[in-house]
C-alpha cells in the first residue's frame, strides 16, 4: 500500500497569502495542515509516500518536509506541471504509484477520525475503490454518491444540479491500480480538469466494485480565508494542550488550555485558551481571545484578538479588536487604540495598515 497527497494547485481562494506560501503550509493548530495529513498517514502504517507538488509550491514543500523522516517513512516528490484535475494528478504519479494500491488525500483536508479504519475496512474487502463521504445540507457543490442498500456505490456525479443523494465526497480515496484504466478512458470535464469522480464513475461503468465509508466526525476543507479560520477553532478547541514554555509576567494571567512557546514573553496581558502562541512572540498590555493562532517571532501590543491566525513575525500595535483575520508574515498592523470596534482582515504578507 502506498500513499499520495495531492498538494499542487493554485489555492487561488487563498490569495493573497499563498502568492508566498502554499496553502498546504498554512498552520493549523501547532503545525502547517499538511503535516496533519501526513501524520494521517503515519498512524495508518503506510510508508512509501508520493506528494504530488505544482511548479510553485514544490520547493516549499520540499523544504518543509526534508526527507520524511518525522514520518518513519521514504517521502518521493512528483511534479504536476498544471492543476488539470484530482484524475490528472493521479496520471502523473503512475510512474511512482506502479501496480501498487494506494490512499490518496486532499493535502488541504482534515478528519476527525483519520484513515485507519477506513482503510482496514479496504483490505478486507474485494472493492477496486473506496470512498469516505459526509452527509452535507447542500450536495450541489461537491462529488455526489449513490449507493445502494449495502453500502456499495452504483453512481457518482461531480457538482451534480439534482443530487441523487446528500452524501458528499470528502478528499479521501482509496483505489487498486485498476483506477488507472478508469482514468485513461476519462475525458476532461466542462471545466477543463480530469475528474477523479467521473474516474470513479468509470470504474464502475467497468464492472468494479465501489465501497464507502460514512464520516460522522467533522471534515475541514481548508480552501478559503473562513475554512482556515475554522479549521484553526476546530482543532485548537479538540487537540489543544496547556503547555506554557514562555514567561509570563505576575500582572498576567493564562487561563485554560494555551500553549505558549519557549522564549516568548506575556506582559500585563489576559490570554483565554484555546489559543496557541509559538515561540519568541511578545504580547504586552493585551487581550487573546479564543481560537487565535499566533506564530513565532510576533508582537501584540495595547491590542485585543479573537479567532485569528497571525502569522510569523507580524506586529501589532494598538488594534481595540482584531476577529476573525488572516494576517501574512511580517505584516505591520497599527492603530490607534480607538475606533472602529471589531475589525476583519485578510492580509498578505509584508503589508502595512495604518488606521487613523
Ligand atoms: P482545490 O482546492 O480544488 O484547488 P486549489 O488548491 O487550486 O484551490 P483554489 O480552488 O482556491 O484555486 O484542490 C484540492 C486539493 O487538491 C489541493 O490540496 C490541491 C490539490 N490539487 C492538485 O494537487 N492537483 C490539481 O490538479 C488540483 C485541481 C488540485
Amino acid at each position: 500500500m502506498k500513499a499520495l497527497v495531492l498538494a499542487a494547485g493554485k489555492g487561488t481562494r487563498l490569495k493573497p497569502l499563498t502568492n508566498t506560501v502554499p496553502k498546504h503550509l498554512l498552520p493549523v493548530g501547532n503545525k502547517p495542515i499538511l503535516f496533519h495529513v501526513l501524520n494521517y498517514i503515519k498512524e495508518a502504517g503506510i510508508k512509501d509516500i508520493g506528494v504530488v507538488v505544482s511548479p510553485e509550491s514544490g520547493p516549499y514543500i520540499e523544504e518543509a518536509i526534508g526527507t520524511g523522516s518525522e514520518w518513519g517513512g521514504q517521502i518521493t516528490f512528483i511534479a504536476q506541471a498544471e492543476p488539470l484535475g484530482l484524475a490528472h494528478a493521479v496520471k502523473v504519479a503512475q510512474g511512482f504509484l506502479g501496480d501498487s494500491p494506494f490512499l490518496m488525500l486532499l493535502g488541504d483536508n482534515l478528519v476527525q477520525e483519520g484513515v485507519k479504519d477506513f482503510l482496514g475496512e479496504f483490505h478486507t474487502s474485494n472493492s477496486d475503490a473506496s470512498i469516505l463521504l459526509r452527509e452535507v445540507s447542500d450536495p450541489r457543490a461537491f462529488g455526489v454518491a449513490e449507493l445502494d442498500s449495502s453500502g456499495k456505490v452504483i453512481h457518482m456525479a461531480e457538482k451534480p444540479k439534482n443530487p441523487k443523494s446528500n452524501l458528499a465526497i470528502i478528499g479521501v480515496y482509496l483505489f487498486t491500480a485498476e483506477i488507472h484504466k478508469a482514468i485513461a478512458q476519462t475525458k476532461p470535464s466542462w471545466r477543463g480538469e480530469l475528474e477523479i469522480t467521473d474516474a470513479i464513475q468509470k470504474l464502475l461503468e467497468m464492472g468494479k466494485e465501489i465501497r464507502s465509508h460514512l464520516l460522522r466526525g467533522w471534515w475541514l476543507d481548508i480552501g478559503s480565508n473562513d475554512g482556515l479560520i475554522e479549521a484553526n477553532r476546530v482543532v485548537l478547541d479538540a487537540f489543544l494542550k496547556r503547555d506554557i514554555k514562555g514567561e509570563a509576567d505576575e500582572q498576567s494571567r493564562i487561563v485554560g488550555r494555551v500553549e505558549i512557546g519557549e522564549a516568548t514573553k506575556i506582559e500585563n496581558s489576559l490570554v483565554q485558551g484555546p489559543v496557541f502562541i509559538a515561540a519568541n512572540c511578545r504580547i504586552k498590555n493585551s487581550l487573546v481571545k479564543p481560537f487565535t493562532n499566533i506564530r513565532a517571532g510576533t508582537v501584540i501590543c495595547d491590542s485585543c484578538l479573537e479567532r485569528s491566525v497571525i502569522l510569523e513575525n507580524c506586529q501589532i500595535l494598538k488594534i481595540k479588536h482584531l476577529a476573525n483575520s488572516v494576517i501574512g508574515k511580517n505584516a505591520i498592523l497599527a492603530g490607534q487604540g480607538k475606533g472602529p470596534g471589531k475589525i476583519r482582515l485578510f492580509i498578505g504578507d509584508d503589508c502595512k495598515v495604518e488606521l487613523e
